[in-house]
């Protein structure tokens, strides 16, 4: 994401991204600093859905009991992107604005013990142990396209359970028609929160029609491993068909609601981020399109699709809605 300091005679985001990614892979790929990084991951404390198993040197603890799902690398046709840049090319503002920072400042959080808050219109609001909340439901592996309104993009094996499922337990009542989430807000722990770069805590929300679409997921693992810190953990949301930023990270609160929730883009620059922010090519954003991206590794890019490919599952829902306005 952009801080909106920028000059316009700046290169855009979108055309210097390619290249620092790039760079980084180099770097990453042939310096011996990678290994002690992503060593770091290995000392983090397992948030302990299941049992953990003991992490490969550089890796997160393997999560038990993940049984596969339709949404497959074969069933996707694409290259997975390496773990390496899933877990060291982060936009996470709590731990700095730099694509390097979340992998470099993280490695202290501990995201554990932890608690998710549910409130609002719902049957079961409560603070939930997050062991306790993840317990009655199946972690399954999803392989999801992921597009950053940055216009870089990823194909990751997220671990996750379904949001819907989550919802139908909490038993929503006629008044939920929105959900909202909030990240964790603690400058001690979250170091980016002393610099007043978003309006914190980082907030998100969905429709609850996009919240119950069996494509949206609550993510707490990828490749198989439990969430790294700086990609969100230890719970966080993947809405595929939306840019990047509506998959809010270290998510502590989820409120069933009436009304449309702030969100903190949105607040930030409300030309520029909308509160659907579905993936859109025929819809630039006002400093730069949208029409491509460049998956991360690779060298050219590719045209963006409508959703981000997932318009049979999710087109449905914005029947009759201007995209334009709406964005
Ligand atoms: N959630 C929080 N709390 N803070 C953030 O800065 N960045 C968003 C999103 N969720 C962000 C966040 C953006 S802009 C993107 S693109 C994705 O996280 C990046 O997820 P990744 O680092 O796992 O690729």
């Amino acid at each position: 994401m952009l801080i909106k300091t920028k000059k316009a005679s700046d290169v855009p985001s979108s055309e210097i991204t390619p290249k620092s990614v790039y760079m980084d892979r180099r770097r990453f790929l042939t310096t011996a600093a990678i290994a002690g990084a992503g060593a770091a991951f290995g000392t983090i404390a397992p948030p302990g859905f299941g049992s953990p198993a003991l992490a490969a040197p550089g890796r997160g603890p393997k999560l038990e009991g993940v049984k596969k799902s339709k949404w497959t690398q074969k069933s996707l046709g694409e290259e997975l992107t390496e773990y390496k840049a899933v877990t060291t090319y982060n936009n996470f503002y709590e731990f700095g604005t730099g694509k390097t920072d979340p992998a470099e400042r993280a490695t202290k959080f501990n995201p554990k013990p932890w608690s998710l808050a549910i409130e609002g219109a719902v049957e079961k609001p409560g603070v939930y142990d997050l062991e306790d909340f993840i317990k009655p439901h199946q972690l399954e592996e999803r392989v999801y396209r992921f597009r950053c309104v940055e216009a870089w993009s990823m194909v990751v094996p997220w671990v996750g359970i379904p949001l819907a499922d989550v919802i139908k337990r909490m038993g929503p009542t006629g008044n939920a028609k929105y959900v909202a989430f909030e990240t964790l807000n603690d400058p001690k722990r979250m170091p980016g929160q002393n610099r007043r770069v978003l309006q914190w805590p980082y907030k998100e929300g969905l429709r609850i029609d996009e919240a119950m679409n069996p494509l949206t997921l609550l993510v707490v693992g990828l490749y198989g491993e439990v969430l790294p810190n700086q990609n969100g953990a230890p719970i966080r949301l993947m809405v595929p068909w939306k840019y990047g930023f509506k998959a809010i990270k270290s998510i502590v609160k989820m409120t069933f609601q009436a009304e449309q929730p702030p969100t903190s883009w949105n607040q930030s620059a409300a030309r520029e981020y909308g509160f659907y922010s579905n993936v859109n090519p025929s819809v630039n954003h006002p400093r730069w399109s949208q029409a491509k991206e460049r998956r991360i590794g690779d060298f050219l890019k590719r045209p963006t699709k409508m959703f981000n490919g997932y318009e049979e599952e999710v087109g449905q829902m914005y029947a009759g809605m201007d995209l334009r306005k709406l964005f």
